[in-house]
């Protein structure tokens, strides 16, 4: 059974104090949840000591981007070793500002991914179409340029260092959330991609989640999804309360299939 994650990508917001704050109400709201995996992306200059801060916590770290090399003369790169010496376990990468605003291509994806496993985290890797992608029936061949991409390097026995964000980039900050269907139908097209590559029992355990507009008032209906194994969260993981709504749905979730966990 995939255990369901929810990961607040922070973006560019919160300073260190007010990281700290969020992320420890966080932790003690979340602190009694089971089978579900939380979370939290913040900026680089509150990894370390929001890692401090839930060291003893079931809340995990992650970074929002990454370089591909561990060190050396790249003037304002940070490596998945370094993330990781600061306490992050897992490194977002991939994500459709990256891709749109710093021209991370598909073949940076895959390095980036790459590096990431090797330095022992867990690539969050995020893939998507743009609404222009969507209208003219290019999802797929998009989706899969992407895929080809960023699992380029990746072997099988990787696939548990990988869970899969599909973010519809006309979803993100819009509001406009992919219907539960919409989402439920592209995230299986993506398990069906990557159990070519690799199999489907790989395929099969592989955490592939949401992204895009989740909300406390969307998040039951789209997680409740076969093939959906959690949410990428941006604006609402900003406040506790939604961000604590939309653990509580996946709970949910996971509460309606107690048989088989
Ligand atoms: P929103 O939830 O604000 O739409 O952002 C989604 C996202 O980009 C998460 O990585």
């Amino acid at each position: 059974m995939r255990t369901p994650i929810i990961i607040g990508n922070w973006k560019l917001n919160n300073t260190i104090a007010e990281g700290l704050a969020l992320a420890t109400e966080i932790k003690n709201r979340v602190a009694a949840t089971r089978h579900v995996d939380v979370a939290i992306a913040p900026v680089f200059t509150s990894i370390a000591p929001i890692a401090q801060r839930l060291a003893d916590s079931s809340v995990s770290v992650a970074g929002q981007n990454c370089y591909w090399e561990s060190s050396g003369a790249w003037t304002g790169e940070v490596s998945p070793q370094l993330l990781h010496d600061a306490g992050a376990r897992y490194c977002i990468v991939g994500h459709s500002e990256r891709r749109q605003y710093y021209g991370d291509t598909n073949v940076d994806v895959g390095r980036k991914a790459f590096a990431i496993i090797d330095a022992t985290l867990t690539a969050i890797i995020c893939v998507g179409e743009t609404h222009a992608e969507r209208t003219n029936n290019q999802t797929n061949d998009i989706i899969q340029k992407q895929i080809d991409g960023a699992f380029s390097a990746i072997s099988s026995q990787q696939l548990t260092h990988v869970v899969v964000a599909y973010e519809p980039v006309w979803a993100i900050g819009t509001g406009n959330t992919a219907t539960p269907d919409q989402a439920q139908t592209t995230i299986a097209s993506i398990r069906t991609i990557l159990s070519k590559r690799y199999g489907s029992p790989q395929a099969d355990t592989l955490r592939i989640q949401y992204g895009g507009s989740v909300s406390p008032k969307n998040a039951l209906d789209i997680l409740s999804k076969p093939d959906i194994d959690g949410a990428l969260v941006g604006g609402a993981s900003l406040k506790a309360d939604s961000f604590v709504e939309i653990v509580k749905a996946a709970t949910l979730t996971v509460a309606a299939t107690p048989m088989v966990r």
